[in-house]
């Protein structure tokens, strides 16, 4: 039973602490919820369960995972679909073209559905030769779902509106139910992640600097103020540029007055404008001296980071890493930088180092996903430029290359002469253009 006193307790519980909100007229969901949390985890009645909860973390996720709703299909809303293919992906095609790399998250993505069909739209619609790359952050804050998502095998209710030649190209049957191939659960890292909790955006999390952000669904659950607290969030999260895709049931416009509304058959888009300043976050880490424009970017969803075990600079880390691989100490080289962006995942230098240790060994495709990132991170970084512009010269792309070498070279002539670009190599601007003429030279 759940009397008033224990409704009232559980009402203010469940609202603190992950946003749900249940008015009097939802009282009954609340108990039913309840009463089946109590149930699974053999306590005699709700005040027990109260008394449980308050002191166990798992007993609390047992309660989460009863009172969440998971209800979610492939492809869910096809109009927001089409729009992501036809009106959203072109524009970041074009303003990405550079870096090739898009950063999405599926925020609320219950059992995997919604960032997997991400994941399949991306593959059919961005170009494939030269290949994009993309990484997809999907997060939830119940356990049981995360851990449906990343098993990946769904029953047909699933796939009530994804045509069948689409799940028999991604899915493998299996025993009446359908499991999704490896290469696209791979585009998808899950994490556990409570919306409510002001713990993004976070560099040290990689929850930022993402390209599109779908939230569909997630925001009817909470009350005005939380959902505010929570688009701010969103919105600080996105990229100058980036999309934000909300559910049908979430249309108050007052939420979203800082984007742009751009609205698409079927659906409204909102878009961060692209004047907005990037978000500098207070643990943001400096490239070394000298600084040149640095809007922040994890190169992909790393939860690991713990900056307070940290004792050397980024810097003075680079430059141990930088020393071993003079000293020819390759592999102490690689896991320097490997531990280095670890703690600082928003380090274009460290990026471009890994890039030159992969170059070394002859990994071209992994040495220029290493360059695009210290680019993406520093759009200025023109060291990354001229990475990606001679790995394109070893790969037989000349237009691709001299676009590179051509960009690095429009940097250079904003700075002065003397001033020093390369920190590695002590170059000033004059000599690294110098570089760039002889380079282009070469390209044929
Ligand atoms: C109805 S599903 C939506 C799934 C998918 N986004 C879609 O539209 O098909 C809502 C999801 O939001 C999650 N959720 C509810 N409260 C949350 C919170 N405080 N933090 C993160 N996720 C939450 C639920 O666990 C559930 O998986």
């Amino acid at each position: 039973m759940l009397s008033d006193n224990l409704y009232q307790r559980f009402a203010a519980l469940v609202r603190e602490r992950a946003g749900l909100h249940y008015p009097p007229q939802r009282r009954a969901d609340l108990a039913y919820g309840l009463q089946r949390a109590a149930q699974q985890l053999g306590v005699a009645d709700l005040h027990q369960l109260l008394a449980l909860i308050e002191r166990s973390p798992a007993a609390w996720n047992d309660v989460i995972a009863e009172l969440t709703i998971g209800e979610t299909y492939f492809f869910r809303n096809a109009a927001q679909f089409a729009a992501l293919r036809e009106i959203i992906l072109p524009d970041l095609i074009q303003r990405r073209a550079m870096v090739r790399y898009l950063r999405l998250w599926s925020a609320g993505c219950a059992t995997g559905e919604e960032p997997y069909s991400l994941a399949i739209t991306l593959r059919e619609t961005l170009p494939v030769d030269p290949p994009w790359h993309m990484s997809i952050l999907a997060t939830d804050i119940n356990h049981r779902f995360l851990e449906r998502a990343r098993e990946a095998i769904y029953g047909s209710w699933s796939f009530r509106e994804t045509p069948e030649h689409v799940r028999d190209r991604y899915f493998i049957p299996e025993g009446g139910r359908w499991r999704l191939r490896d290469e696209i659960k791979r585009d998808v890292v899950f994490a556990h992640l409570n919306l409510v909790e002001p713990s993004y955006p976070s560099p040290q999390l990689g929850i930022i600097a993402f390209d599109i952000i779908f939230c569909r669904n997630v925001l009817i659950y909470f009350d005005e103020a939380t959902t505010q607290q929570i688009v701010q969030r969103l919105y600080d999260a996105l990229t100058p540029g980036g999309w934000l895709i909300v559910g049908h049931a979430e249309p108050n416009i007052e939420f979203y007055r800082q984007f742009e509304t751009h609205n698409a058959p079927g659906t409204v888009l909102y878009r961060k404008p692209l004047h907005a300043p990037p978000f500098i976050p207070a643990t943001a880490v400096s490239p070394p001296s000298p600084k040149l424009v640095s809007p922040p970017l994890p190169a992909s969803p790393q939860i690991v980071a713990q900056p307070t075990q940290l004792t050397l600079s980024p810097e003075a880390w680079l430059q141990q890493a930088r020393a071993a691989a003079d000293h020819g100490d390759w592999s102490a080289a690689r896991m320097q930088v490997q531990a280095l962006l670890k703690a600082y995942p928003l380090f274009a230098p460290a990026y471009y180092l890994q890039g030159q240790i992969a170059e070394h060994h002859g990994q071209l495709d992994e040495a220029l996903a290493d360059y695009r990132r210290s680019v993406y991170l520093d759009p200025h970084f023109v060291l990354g430029l001229i990475g990606m512009a001679s790995i394109f010269a070893r790969q037989r792309q000349p237009d691709a290359a001299r676009r590179a070498l051509g960009q690095a070279t429009t940097i250079l002539s904003q700075h002065p002469d003397d001033q020093i670009v390369d920190p590695f190599h002590d170059s000033t601007a004059a000599e690294v253009l110098a570089y760039i003429n002889l380079l282009w030279q070469q390209i044929r």
